[in-house]
């Protein structure tokens, strides 16, 4: 299955439809930093290697919506990772609250189920129709790259990861959602069975095995392209470094490298 389906990968890739984004536009760095002073000091500090930067539970609890207003002020394109899972209506009406500050993605978990999702994307529709405003692409998180084969099974799930992370994005396509948020190693699987349009982005992401930290699930740049992911995600390896900019020209490289 993995073959035929590299294969037709390959042939999407020669016919333009993917892989002609620039790779400045497909790595999204995590600001999980609590201050919007080093907030800002990262998205400065990198200028125009990087154009979207994800806001977190610690930023957006820390700093509240007005972080991504100065993210946005800057040209840049706010990635509001706050994970929802709650009752259908709550978070429907959340979602059409944070529509308001107009970020580029908003995540949720698929674990929330089919009822949860439908409401999120129903109330997202309902916002741009009202507003006229491009609503948010909503993304689903499968499971957590930081999610080991043995902590899945002490939560209580029966079937392996690999198969669960399938299992909902099947779902996430099926209820119109734009994409899923999962490891680099179930890229691949995901793609051959959502196709090329459904987004996925990867976090998990290292240049050096040494830095994977509490990430489990992790691949270099170049291999999570090559496995079909739209977006990087990249937090600490960029955001902790004593040159940001030099490990962003270092992963923008290894991306380039992948050729896709
Ligand atoms: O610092 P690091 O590169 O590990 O950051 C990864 C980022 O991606 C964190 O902000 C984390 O919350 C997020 N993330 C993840 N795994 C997922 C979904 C999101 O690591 N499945």
């Amino acid at each position: 299955m993995f073959a035929n389906f590299y294969q037709d990968w390959r042939v999407l890739v020669h016919k333009g439809r993917i892989g002609t984004m620039e790779n400045t536009d497909r790595l999204i760095v995590a600001l999980d930093v609590p201050t919007t002073e080093q907030a800002i000091n990262v998205v400065d500090s990198l200028g125009d290697l990087v154009q979207y930067y994800k806001v977190g539970m610690e930023a957006f609890y820390g700093m509240g919506h007005a972080v991504l207003a100065q993210i946005a002020g800057r040209g840049k394109k706010p990635f509001l990772d706050l994970k929802l899972h709650d009752i259908p209506t709550t978070v429907a009406r959340t979602v059409t609250t944070l529509c308001q500050f107009s970020p580029a993605f908003l995540t949720l978990h698929a674990a929330g189920g089919s009822n949860m999702l439908k409401a999120a994307i129903g109330a997202a529709e309902d916002w741009a129709g009202k507003t006229s405003q491009p609503r948010p692409k909503l993304l689903a998180i499968t499971v957590l790259t930081s999610i080991g084969e043995r902590d899945w099974v002490e939560i209580g799930y029966q079937s392996p990861i690999r198969e669960s992370v399938l299992r909902m994005s099947v779902m996430c396509k099926e209820e119109g959602l734009d994409g899923v948020v999962a490891s680099p190693r179930e890229a691949a699987a995901i793609r051959a069975l959502c196709g090329p349009d459904f987004l996925i982005v990867t976090p998990g992401i290292r240049l050096v095995p040494e830095e994977q930290g509490d990430q489990m699930r992790i691949a270099t740049p170049s291999q999570a392209l090559k496995v079909g992911a739209n977006y990087l995600v990249v937090g600490r390896p960029i955001v902790a470094a004593d040159n940001p900019r030099e490990v962003v020209a270092s992963i923008l490289n290894d991306m380039k490298a992948s050729g896709q």
